[in-house]
C-alpha cells in the first residue's frame, strides 16, 4: 500500500503529540510536586539526622564575611536551635529539614516560607538588615503536623 507523504506527516505528527501527552503527564504531575516543595538545599537520610555533621547539632555558622549559614530541625513540635541567633546586617541562609514528618518553616515577617520535607533540605535566604536595637521574628509551623502542631513555634533573634 501506498502511503501519502502527508498522511506520513500527519501519522508522525499524531505519534509525537501521544509521546508529548503521555510525557506531561507523567512528568508533568512529578514536577509539579516537586516545585511545590523546596529541595533546592539537596537530600538527606531522615532517620540519621542526629549523625550529620551540620544537622547533628544545629546552630549558625559563619560562611562569608556577613554570610551565615543557619541549620535548623523542624521537629514534633519544636524548631532547633530555638532561639536562632543571627547578627543585624547579615545575609543568612537557613538549611531546614525533618526527621519526621512534613512542617512548615515560616519567619513572619520576611521572604522565608517553606515547606519542610523528611530527607529533604529546604534552602532559603534571608536578608536581615542593619538595626540598632535587638529584634525577633517568630517561626511558625504551617503544615499539620500532628496534635500539637498549633503550639510549634521558634524565634530568630537579630542582634546588632
Ligand atoms: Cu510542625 Cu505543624
Amino acid at each position: 500500500m501506498h502511503v501519502h507523504k502527508y498522511e506520513k506527516l500527519w501519522l508522525v505528527a499524531a505519534l509525537l503529540l501521544i509521546v508529548g501527552f503521555v510525557a506531561t503527564i507523567t512528568y508533568g504531575a512529578v514536577g509539579a510536586g516537586v516545585a511545590m516543595v523546596d529541595d533546592s538545599g539537596g537530600t538527606i537520610d531522615a532517620n540519621s539526622i542526629g549523625d550529620d555533621e551540620n544537622f547533628g547539632d544545629p546552630g549558625v555558622v559563619q560562611t562569608g564575611e556577613d554570610e551565615y549559614a543557619a541549620y535548623v530541625v523542624a521537629q514534633q513540635f519544636s524548631f532547633r536551635p530555638d532561639p536562632i541567633r543571627v547578627p543585624a546586617g547579615s545575609e543568612v541562609t537557613f538549611y531546614v529539614t525533618s526527621p519526621d514528618v512534613i512542617h512548615g518553616f515560616e519567619i513572619v515577617g520576611t521572604n522565608a516560607n517553606t515547606m519542610v520535607v523528611p530527607g529533604q533540605v529546604s534552602e532559603i535566604t534571608v536578608r536581615f538588615d542593619e538595626q540598632s536595637e535587638v529584634k525577633e521574628y517568630g517561626i511558625l509551623c504551617n503544615e499539620y503536623c500532628g496534635s500539637a502542631h498549633h503550639t510549634m513555634e521558634g524565634k530568630v533573634v537579630v542582634v546588632p
